[in-house]
């Protein structure tokens, strides 16, 4: 599924640019590519993510699991999330990475909007299922 940001209803346009307001605290002094994002809970609640890298590399966590880490450890149950929007600066809208897929198809429903975005204002949407079909569960 992909649409125009015509289209886009509003409150995915404000959790876009809930994303772009994380993005500018990302902590990325190795790759210096910063990435927002933003979680919409259950209650209409934006929980904001950014990356965060570290020296060793493997520690870092993606803007992504930064904000679905971080709603989990405030309360939010798998699965009660209503989308997430993930803004970089990219050629076309930033796709989530394989890691953050199999995190996203663990605690969001399989028809959860992700709604990514670039610096240029080009967007698509898809879903958390589209995204990683046949993901490994236990
Ligand atoms: N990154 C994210 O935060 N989200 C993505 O969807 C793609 C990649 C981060 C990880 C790392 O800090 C930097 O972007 C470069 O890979």
């Amino acid at each position: 599924m992909e649409i125009t940001s015509q289209q886009l209803p509003e409150d995915w346009k404000r959790l876009l640019e809930a994303a772009l307001d994380a993005r500018r605290r990302a902590y990325a002094p190795y790759s210096g590519f910063s990435v927002g994002a933003a979680l919409l809970d259950e209650q209409d609640a934006v929980h904001h993510g950014c990356n965060v890298e570290n020296a060793a590399y493997g520690p870092t966590n993606c803007a992504e699991r930064t904000a679905l880490f971080r709603a989990v450890a405030d309360g939010h149950k798998a699965g009660s999330f209503k989308a997430i929007a993930v803004v970089g600066d990219t050629e076309q809208p930033i796709t989530p990475c394989g890691v953050c897929r199999q995190v996203l198809s663990e605690l969001c429903g399989p028809d959860m909007p992700v709604i990514m975005g670039n610096l240029r204002g080009d967007w698509a949407v898809t879903t958390v299922a589209e995204l990683l079909p046949g993901a490994f569960k236990l």
